[in-house]
């Protein structure tokens, strides 16, 4: 019997918000919060949008999984409320059609029951054991939270305890202490009726893998969490990913292992590839395990630092390739198993754990490259002790949580460089960019001077480049397949380590005296080839 829904014991929210004009909300076989609500996964619906669409409007709302029940008020003011369509609504959304003269709405779903974690153990025992010992679990017990009043103050528990302000949620420690910290229900939404009828599938409670759902929480200035990360690139599918993956399942799996969340995900568990529910970019549960701690720190999946080499390649097996013992951040940030043999387009914009490692490039030795530098060795939690520095907030200015990804703060650097760390980037990097603009310069040389001449006609300066050119050498395509055997060897080992630098973007910092070799090394080929 699958749970109907009664409307005696119905949640309602009423939606007389904007008519927003506005191009159609693009259609998701899965539904994401769209918007954080306090607590994470809201426990009853919320209206989240209402939208014009050519045939009529579209609105939109969240809540926990259930059955919902748009209706629509018959005259302004009136209060009578005519139900449009059905009760049965799973999908959180519904383009209405026939309109009256103003367009309020109210929806109208499941009531929220929770029942705190303990009646999840009997079926998901795993979860549940690990769960437990996470920061979570403790939320509420926390000695510090204890000591700053946390548990009796109302203004700390919604984001401290199981749907704080809600019918069934938490009260009090004595009234309700099944529900004191963050626990299953704070990310997967009210689950009493799943507990007690897991058949219904009606009930079965959301999995979310939005940020939006940690959001809720991780919010506001004491840590600013959700709020950093919406400014990285992570927030975002890069639109040149995004179409890659919409053209076909094998470039979803190729490009989504690294540019999807969710297509990750799915490789991680063996599950099938979210098809059409690709564009979730790298979230909250890219990187942390929501229900885990063991074995590395702050709930990730993989280590902070490594010092193996690793690359994966945009293609094939994903389980054959993992490595769950490599660098969380390396996962994605290597080079794709680049080699200065593939002339169709330059290395992918990601060698930089390869740059660290000094593992990517190719050298004047024949020899596979080995030359990490101090900042791989001696900076001990490798890119995130760099790129996820992190200040407490004071005197009214946020915290920095390090979610930005981006370098925001000095501080580590002075334990090794204690003059100016900034100036001596900035010096680094016009230096290293100085220094790329001249190898371009002699490559668009030997392309005027020495390039044979039916490439000099057809590809002017790009006579040097890879079929598809890289961002060196914008204006249209460089010479073909067929012709690329006309680029000699020196030539095409060049420009490999010049983007090797360039794509690598820390204009040398990563690996100061390897991004040197390399530049070097390509110069040389270049004087070698035009001194012929
Ligand atoms: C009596 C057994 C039972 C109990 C108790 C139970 N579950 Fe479940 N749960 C299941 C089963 C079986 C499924 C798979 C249902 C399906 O996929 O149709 C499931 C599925 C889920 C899912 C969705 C998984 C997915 O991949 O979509 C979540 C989330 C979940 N349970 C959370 C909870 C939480 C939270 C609790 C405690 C409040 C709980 N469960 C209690 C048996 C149970
Ligand atoms: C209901 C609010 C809430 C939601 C939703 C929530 N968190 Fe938290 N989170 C907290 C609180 C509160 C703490 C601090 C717990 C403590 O240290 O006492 C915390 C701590 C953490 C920690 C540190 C854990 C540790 O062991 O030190 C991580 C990592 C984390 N959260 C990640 C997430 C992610 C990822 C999500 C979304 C999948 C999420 N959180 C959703 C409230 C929340
Ligand atoms: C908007 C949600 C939210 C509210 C409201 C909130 N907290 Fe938290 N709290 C969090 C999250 C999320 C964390 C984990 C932060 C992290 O580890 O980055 C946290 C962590 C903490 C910690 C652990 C130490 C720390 O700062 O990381 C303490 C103590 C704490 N909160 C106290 C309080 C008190 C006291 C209040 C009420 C005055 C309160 N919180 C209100 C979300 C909230
Ligand atoms: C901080 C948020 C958060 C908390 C707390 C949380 N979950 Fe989850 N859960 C998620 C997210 C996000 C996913 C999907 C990502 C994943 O599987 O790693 C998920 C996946 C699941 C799944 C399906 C996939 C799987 O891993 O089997 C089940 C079942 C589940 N959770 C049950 C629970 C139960 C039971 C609890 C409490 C004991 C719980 N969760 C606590 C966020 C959370
Ligand atoms: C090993 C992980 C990985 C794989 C696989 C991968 N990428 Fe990327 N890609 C990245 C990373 C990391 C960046 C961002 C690097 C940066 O910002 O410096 C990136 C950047 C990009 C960019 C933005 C830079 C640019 O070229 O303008 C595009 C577009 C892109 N990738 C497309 C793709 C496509 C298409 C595929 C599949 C054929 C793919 N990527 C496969 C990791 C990967
Ligand atoms: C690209 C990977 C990545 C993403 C995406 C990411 N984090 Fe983190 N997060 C980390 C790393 C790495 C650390 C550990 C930083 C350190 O140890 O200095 C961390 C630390 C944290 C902590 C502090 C844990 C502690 O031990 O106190 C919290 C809380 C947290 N993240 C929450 C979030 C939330 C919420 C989101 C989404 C809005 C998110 N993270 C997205 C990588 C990530
Ligand atoms: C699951 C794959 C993945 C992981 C893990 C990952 N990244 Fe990224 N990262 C990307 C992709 C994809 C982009 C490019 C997004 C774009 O071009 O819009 C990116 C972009 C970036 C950027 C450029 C930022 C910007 O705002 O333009 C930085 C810096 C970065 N990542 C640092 C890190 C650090 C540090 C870690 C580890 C804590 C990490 N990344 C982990 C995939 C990943
Ligand atoms: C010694 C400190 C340090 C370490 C370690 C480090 N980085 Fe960087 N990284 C930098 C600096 C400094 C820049 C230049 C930033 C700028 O120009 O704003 C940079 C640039 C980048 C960029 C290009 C940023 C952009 O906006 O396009 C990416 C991506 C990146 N690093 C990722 C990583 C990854 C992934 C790792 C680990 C494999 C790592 N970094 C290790 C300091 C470091
Ligand atoms: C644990 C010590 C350590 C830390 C921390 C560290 N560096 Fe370095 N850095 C070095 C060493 C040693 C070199 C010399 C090159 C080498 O050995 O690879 C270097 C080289 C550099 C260079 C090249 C110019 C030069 O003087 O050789 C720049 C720029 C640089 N670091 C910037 C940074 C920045 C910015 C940070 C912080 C975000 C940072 N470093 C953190 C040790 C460190």
């Amino acid at each position: 019997m699958g749970a109907r829904i009664q409307f005696a014991e119905c949640a309602v929210v009423a939606g007389a918000i904007f008519l927003l004009t506005g191009p159609a909300v693009r259609s998701q076989t899965v539904q994401h919060l769209s918007v954080p609500q306090p607590g994470g996964m809201p426990g009853m619906p919320v209206m989240t949008g209402i939208t014009r669409v050519t045939n009529g409007v579209k609105v939109t709302w969240d809540g926990p999984s259930g059955y919902y029940q748009v209706f629509e008020e018959a005259t302004l003011g009136s209060l009578k409320w005519v139900a449009v369509g059905k009760a049965t609504n799973l999908v959180r959304n519904a383009t209405i059609t026939a309109l009256y003269s103003n367009a309020f709405f109210r929806v109208s779903g499941p009531s929220p029951k929770y029942v705190g974690s303990q009646a999840c153990a009997e079926c998901h025992p795993a979860i549940h054991a690990t769960e437990l010992k996470t920061g979570h679990a403790a939320a509420f017990t926390n000695a510090q939270f204890v000591a700053e009043g946390g548990q009796t103050n109302r203004y700390c528990l919604a984001c401290h305890t199981v749907g704080y302000g809600l019918p069934t949620g938490f009260v009090s420690l004595s009234k309700t202490p099944r529900l004191a910290g963050v626990q299953c229900e704070n990310c997967h939404g009210p689950a009493a009726k799943h507990a007690a009828n897991p058949d219904d599938p009606i009930a079965v409670p959301r999995v979310e893998l939005a940020a939006t759902v940690c959001g809720g929480c991780h919010t506001g200035s004491r840590h600013p969490t959700y709020e950093e990360w919406l400014t990285s690139g992570h927030a975002e599918v890069v639109a040149g990913a995004l179409s890659s993956m919409s053209s076909s399942t094998t470039n979803l799996n190729n490009c989504g292992r690294c540019h999807s969340g969710s297509v990750r995900l799915s490789l991680l568990e063996g599950n099938p590839l979210p098809v059409g529910d690709f564009n979730v970019s790298v979230v909250c549960v890219t990187c942390h395990d929501p229900h885990q701690v063991t074995p590395n720190p702050a709930q990730l999946r993989n280590p902070i630092a490594s010092t193996a080499n690793y690359s994966i390649t945009a293609s094939g097996n994903f389980t054959k390739q993992y490595k769950t013992n490599i660098n969380l951040c390396a996962q994605c940030h290597n080079d794709l198993a680049a080699s200065w043999t593939n002339s169709i387009a330059p290395p992918h914009h990601s060698p930089q754990y390869n740059m660290l490692l000094g593992t990517v490039g190719v050298l004047d030795t024949g020899a596979p490259p080995n030359q990490p530098g101090s900042h791989a060795l001696l900076v001990t939690n490798q890119c995130v002790q760099c790129h996820m520095q992190t200040e407490d907030a004071a005197g009214g200015q946020p915290a920095i949580t390090g979610h930005s990804f981006r370098i925001e703060l000095y501080d580590t650097c002075l334990q090794c460089h204690p003059f100016e760390p900034e100036l001596l980037a900035e010096f680094t990097k016009t230096g290293i960019s100085n220094q790329i603009q001249q190898v371009k310069e002699d490559l668009d040389l030997w392309a005027m001077a020495q390039a044979p001449d039916s490439l000099w006609t057809e590809y002017g300066t790009r006579a040097w480049e890879y079929t598809t050119p890289g961002d060196l050498s914008p204006g249209g395509p460089g010479p073909t397949a067929a012709e690329q055997a006309l680029i000699p060897e020196n030539i095409r080992m060049a420009r490999y380590d010049l983007y090797v630098v360039l794509y690598d973007g820390s204009y040398g910092i990563h690996n100061i005296l390897y991004a040197t070799t390399l530049l070097d090394t390509a110069e040389n080929w270049i004087q070698e080839q035009l001194n012929q």
